[in-house]
């Protein structure tokens, strides 16, 4: 799998690229503070603070990657890590639409199979995506996610889901 290009690894080189895990550690307030409106701002389907707010408090469930760029958030991921499953399901990934196109979704999603593959005896990541949200699913099949099976009216009336799924290699 190779997703870079020059382009981007030029673009790239110019910032340090920090990745933040957060697995059964404490995400301190102001830092839920900044992943909350980053969600408002760049997710599709954005939680309410009480839905972030139980995410932390059950902080052993959740792995939460962030990516900074200069000091600054530009990049999400959240999981569930389902033990009894092996699973780890994605439920977020979103990137700031300043620094999109550049493969940093792409570098998430490889920090977190490298992350979950060392870490996690877990043999699968599952997730739902909108099945307009084109990019999104270019962005899954690129990094190794097939679809599974398609969820009608997941995301409301007419709006229809694809459930997709990547094994871990191991
Ligand atoms: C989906 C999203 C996370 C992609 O982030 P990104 O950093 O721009 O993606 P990358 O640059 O890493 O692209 C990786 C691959 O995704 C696909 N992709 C990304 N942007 C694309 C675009 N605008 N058009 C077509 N394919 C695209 C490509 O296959 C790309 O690989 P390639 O450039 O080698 O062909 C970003 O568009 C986003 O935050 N969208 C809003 C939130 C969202 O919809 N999240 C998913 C919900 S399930």
């Amino acid at each position: 799998m190779n997703f870079s290009t020059d382009a981007s690894d030029r673009f790239l080189s110019n910032y340090l690229l920090k990745f933040i895990h957060k697995k059964g550690q404490e995400v301190v307030a102001e830092e839920l503070k900044k992943v909350i409106i980053f969600d408002q701002l760049f997710f599709p389907q954005p939680w309410s603070t009480s839905g972030w707010q139980g995410i932390v408090e059950t902080k052993n469930r959740y792995y939460l990657l962030q990516v900074e760029a200069a000091q600054k958030l530009i990049g999400i991921a959240l999981f569930d890590m389902i033990e009894a499953d092996n699973c780890a399901h994605l439920l977020k990934i979103a990137v700031d639409p300043q620094f999109r196109q550049r493969q940093i979704a792409a570098k998430i999603l490889q920090e977190a199979f490298s992350f979950i593959g060392k870490t996690e005896q877990f043999l699968k990541i599952y997730l739902e995506v909108e099945e307009q949200n084109k990019v999104a699913i270019k962005l899954y099949q690129r990094a190794g996610f097939s679809a599974i099976h398609r969820l009608r009216n997941f995301y409301g009336q007419g709006k229809d889901g694809l459930a997709m799924i990547r094994f871990m290699k191991k």
